[in-house]
Parts: structure tokens; C-alpha cells; sequence
């Protein structure tokens, strides 16, 4: 089944959480609430185990549905059966090492096994495990197997896990599983592994250039596009830099490393420092053109003699031009791909598609996201829309969506190119 993503804001889903025997199993109360605000039915499938760590109440009273955990709980409603076969979408979480060799391998001894064994709609894991786990052989052949099965595993966070230890192998949090299941849901290939072994670079948010220790010169960028990028192309098997300017406050892409910046000029300083080993340069940012020519050592105050009725302003590098210059001096490997983006309103003689045409062909990069932006559109937004630009004059148009799926399309473009 493929929900067009207008239906996903209005048609309920039936979604069924698999929930496993891991401490991470209280984050799946959370992740009931996720889609449960959305307006889905959930019906939640613990394992036996599970309910050791959270009780069947918990997930009865979020869900407001009845909770099984057996192929012989509720015979006379085949629910090993009807409840996979129902599903519109089907997301474990914690998918402990346990659970996902007994999937992988066709196992249908608990009601979660069998549901998962029926289903035909998207099937998505999260795992959560100690990192000796998660990268045993046995567990890694398990989540090959599931992949070529056509399950998507998302690859787990780093981070603290049961006790002191750390690393990776933590469940990411409910809100990031959410959001990429549902993109899951939109397109089956969203986390295809086709950036396994690629660098990636992406830069994302507003900048923030100072006037004064207290006051700056900056702009409404949220940097969701820029973690929408990052997330995706890190469950597509990238190594992510994620270069972050002035953001909202937004949870770290699984996996990714985050370098801040605040200023421009960082950013240049950040997306140079790592462009010549990429693979793939993203430009997502919203880097601030000009900042002032001067900034005050000290707050700058209304009652001094200075006058504060003219800010004298200079023009900041222009990242992205940096960044093709660099690869035509060969200071890059020849096999970067660069990616900019245009956030267009338009004026009376040019559509936003004109200028963005305009703007692929001054920077020179191989392709450009345009959005059109203006009367609330983007900034801030959790949804976003637009066209994908290549030199050969050919668009793809991007239809309204999250930004997670606006990012798989840019990520699908960028694979084409390559
Ligand atoms: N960009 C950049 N460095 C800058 C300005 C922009 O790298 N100093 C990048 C952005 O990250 C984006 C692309 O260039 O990928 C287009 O940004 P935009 O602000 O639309 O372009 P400008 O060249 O500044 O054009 P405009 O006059 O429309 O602002």
C-alpha cells in the first residue's frame, strides 16, 4: 500500500507498534502517543518479554486498544493474522537483537512474529541494544536479511545505553522514529542503502552575524531541511558531517556528527574543512550574504554619541561558490556532487522556478532544491514542497510533504547523478 502523502494528514492509519524486551521498551508508550495525536489506531504487540520491562496496562490506556501477546490470545478473532494483514503500517520499537533474528528467519512464535510474517505493508525496526550486540556477526547478517527481505532497519543512535556504558546501539527517540516510519510509509525506497561508504557533507539553519556582544543580524531558517538531510542520508549508510548553523532546537540526526557554527564565515571555515573528503556536499543553509563591516567590543548604548541609525554592512564569502571553485581546481575528489538550495518568492516578471534557473546556472552546482517560500511557506514548517533542478534543464517537481520526505527525493536525485 502507498498513502499519497495529502491522505497521510487525514486518513487514520492502522498502525501496529511491536514493542521488545529492551530497557528502551518506555520509549514505545511515547511512540503510541506519537501516532495517536496524529489521529492513527494503534494497536500495540508486546513480546512476552516486554512486559517485563513495561506492563500491558501502560500501552492498553494509551492506546486504547486490548493488548496481546500470544498467537492463542483472542483465537476467535484470527488476531495472528488480521492484525498484520490490517495494518497500514507496522513499527518495532526496540527491535531487540532477539526479535530481529527471529523475523529475519520467518518466526512466528509470538503474536508480534506472526503479524510481522503476514504483513504486506511497510515493516519498520528500530533497534536497541548493547553495541557488542549490534555488531556481531549474527546480528549483522540478521539485519541484511531483513533489508533484502524488504523490512527497513533504521541503524540505531550512539549514546547511553542500559548502564554506563556507551555507544552505539540506542534507540533513537520516539518523535525520530515516528517521522521516519511515516516517511517509510510514503516511499518504501526513502532508506534505501545506496550512500553506504559515501561522505556527506550538509550544512543546515540560519547564520547569526554580531553587531555587538549582544545583538546579531540573522534570519527565520529552522535547519529542519538541513536534519531532514542529515537523518535520511545516515539511514541510507552515509558518514554525515552535519555543518549547524543558528537552529531550532532539534534532536541530533542518528548518527551524524555535528559540527556549530554560528557566523558565515565559520560555516565556511566548517563546510571547507570537510568538503574535499566528501563524497556529496549539501548547501541547505541559509547563510546571511552581508554581516556588519564592524562590530562593537561592547554593548552598543542608546545614550552614547555614536550614531546607531546606519549599519555599514560587508559582504560574507559565498559558501557554495567555494565549495565549486574548490572542486574545479581539483582540490576535491572528482566524484563530488554539490547541491544548493533556493528559497524563491518571485516578483512580478519571474516565477520562482525562473530565478531558481537563474541560480543554478551563477553557482554552478549539479543540482538545486528550489522551494518557494513567503506567506509562512517553509521556514519553520515541518512540511515543505518544490522542484528538483539539474543543468541539463530537466525538473522534478517535489509534491508537498515532511521535510524527511523531501529530503529522500533530494537524496534519490543526488544517487541519479552519480
Ligand atoms: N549560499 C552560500 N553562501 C552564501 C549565500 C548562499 O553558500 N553566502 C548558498 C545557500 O546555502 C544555498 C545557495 O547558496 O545553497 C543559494 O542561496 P541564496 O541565498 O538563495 O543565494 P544568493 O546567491 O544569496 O542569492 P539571492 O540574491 O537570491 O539571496
Amino acid at each position: 500500500m502507498n498513502v499519497a502523502s495529502a491522505e497521510l494528514n487525514t486518513k487514520p492509519l492502522r498502525v501496529v507498534i511491536g514493542v521488545g524486551g529492551g530497557i528502551a521498551a518506555y520509549k514505545a508508550a511515547h511512540l503510541v502517543r506519537y501516532f495517536t495525536e496524529r489521529g492513527h489506531q494503534v494497536r500495540v504487540i508486546p513480546t512476552r518479554s516486554a512486559l517485563n520491562f513495561v506492563g500491558a496496562a501502560t500501552f492498553e490506556a494509551l492506546s486504547g486498544q486490548p493488548v496481546a501477546t500470544e498467537v492463542f490470545d483472542a483465537v476467535d478473532e484470527v488476531q495472528h493474522v488480521r492484525l498484520g494483514q490490517e495494518a497500514d503500517l507496522i513499527v518495532v520499537a526496540p527491535a531487540t537483537a532477539d526479535l530481529m533474528a527471529r523475523i529475519a528467519h520467518g518466526r512466528a512464535d509470538d503474536l508480534l512474529t506472526a503479524s510481522c510474517l503476514v504483513a504486506t505493508c511497510p515493516v519498520v525496526l528500530a533497534p536497541a541494544m548493547h553495541t557488542e550486540m549490534w555488531l556481531n556477526p549474527a546480528t549483522v547478517d540478521n539485519v541484511a536479511t531483513l533489508r533484502r527481505h524488504g523490512l527497513t532497519v533504521l541503524d540505531p543512535a550512539h549514546g547511553r545505553l542500559t548502564g554506563t556504558d556507551t555507544g552505539a546501539g540506542r534507540l533513537p527517540e520516539p518523535e525520530q522514529i515516528g517521522e521516519l516510519a511515516l516517511t517509510v510509509l510514503e516511499d518504501r525506497e526513502a532508506f534505501t542503502r545506496d550512500l553506504e561508504g559515501k561522505k556527506v557533507v550538509i550544512s543546515a539553519g540560519g547564520t547569526h552575524e554580531p553587531l555587538d556582544p549582544v545583538r546579531y543580524l540573522g534570519n527565520a531558517s529552522s535547519g529542519r531541511q538541513g536534519y531532514a538531510l542529515a537523518e535520511v542520508a545516515a539511514q541510507r549508510g552515509a558518514e554525515v558531517t552535519l555543518v549547524a548553523g543558528v537552529t531550532e532546537n532539534l534532536p541530533t540526526p542518528i548518527g551524524a556528527e555535528v559540527v556549530r557554527v554560528k557566523t558565515a564565515r565559520e560555516m565556511q571555515q566548517a563546510v571547507m574543512d570537510h568538503a574535499p573528503h566528501a563524497d556529496v556536499v549539501v548547501m541547505a543553509a541559509a547563510v546571511a550574504d552581508y554581516r556588519p563591516a564592524e562590530v562593537a567590543g561592547s554593548k552598543m548604548k542608546k545614550d552614547s554619541e555614536a550614531d546607531f541609525s546606519t549599519i555599514q554592512l560587508t559582504e560574507n564569502p559565498d559558501i557554495l561558490a567555494g565549495v565549486v571553485e574548490a572542486r574545479r581546481r581539483g582540490d576535491m575528489a572528482s566524484t563530488t556532487t554539490i547541491v544548493g538550495f533556493a528559497a524563491e518568492t518571485g516578483d512580478e516578471d519571474n516565477s520562482p522556478l525562473d530565478f531558481a534557473r537563474k541560480k543554478l546556472e551563477k553557482k554552478g552546482c549539479d543540482l538545486l532544491m528550489c522551494n518557494a517560500v513567503g506567506d509562512g511557506k517553509v521556514f519553520g514548517q515541518p512540511e515543505s514542497s518544490g522542484w528538483i533542478l539539474r543543468p541539463d534543464g530537466r525538473v522534478t517537481e517535489v509534491p508537498q510533504g515532511p521535510k524527511t520526505g523531501v529530503a529522500a527525493a533530494i537524496w534519490k536525485a543526488v544517487c541519479e547523478t552519480r
